[in-house]
């Protein structure tokens, strides 16, 4: 059974031209519609698009913007990198987790406010530790930042 409306799907697949070259496009317009890429609408583009799933699913993989998992109203990002790392960016990440309340393993908040997720190099290494929440980017993040990053998009 299908838990996604087609009409929206096929909206944005009208809005593209229906053949497959606007690919990343389209599923940057499907996440935006649904919050992230569930397989069944994955399923459904690629047989709308006679593009093979496993393409689709290349692209969908490949890029970091693109999740395929529900994510939270505020997408938490961390950067990993070389310069971050060196900067003590673990042990910012390590607070954001703390901060979170997010296990090892957790991703996303249980009431879906964040998701948290470690990227690498986010091309700003000169203001390295960086950590991005939404489209904010913050550079020399400390430990003591992160509450205060994080209250400015609802975390009490
Ligand atoms: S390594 Fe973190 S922004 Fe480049």
């Amino acid at each position: 059974m299908e838990s996604f409306d087609r009409s929206v799907i096929d909206g944005v697949l009208k809005k593209h031209g229906n053949d497959g070259a606007s690919l990343i496009a389209i599923l940057r317009n499907v996440q935006g519609e649904c919050g992230y890429l569930p397989k069944e609408v994955l399923q459904y583009v690629s047989q709308k698009l006679d593009v093979p799933l496993s393409k689709i699913f290349c692209v969908a993989t490949f890029f970091s913007s693109f999740s395929l998992e529900p994510r939270g109203k505020n997408v938490v990002s961390v950067c990993s990198g070389t310069a971050c790392h060196v900067k003590h960016g673990g042990g910012v990440a390590d607070r954001l987790t703390r901060q979170l309340k997010l296990s090892a393993d957790g991703k996303t908040t249980a009431d879906r406010g964040f998701t948290l997720e470690k990227v690498r190099c986010m091309g700003c290494c000169s203001v390295a530790p960086a950590v991005r929440v939404n489209q904010d980017t913050y550079g020399h993040v400390t430990q003591d930042a992160v509450n205060e990053i994080l209250k400015k998009y609802g975390k009490s």
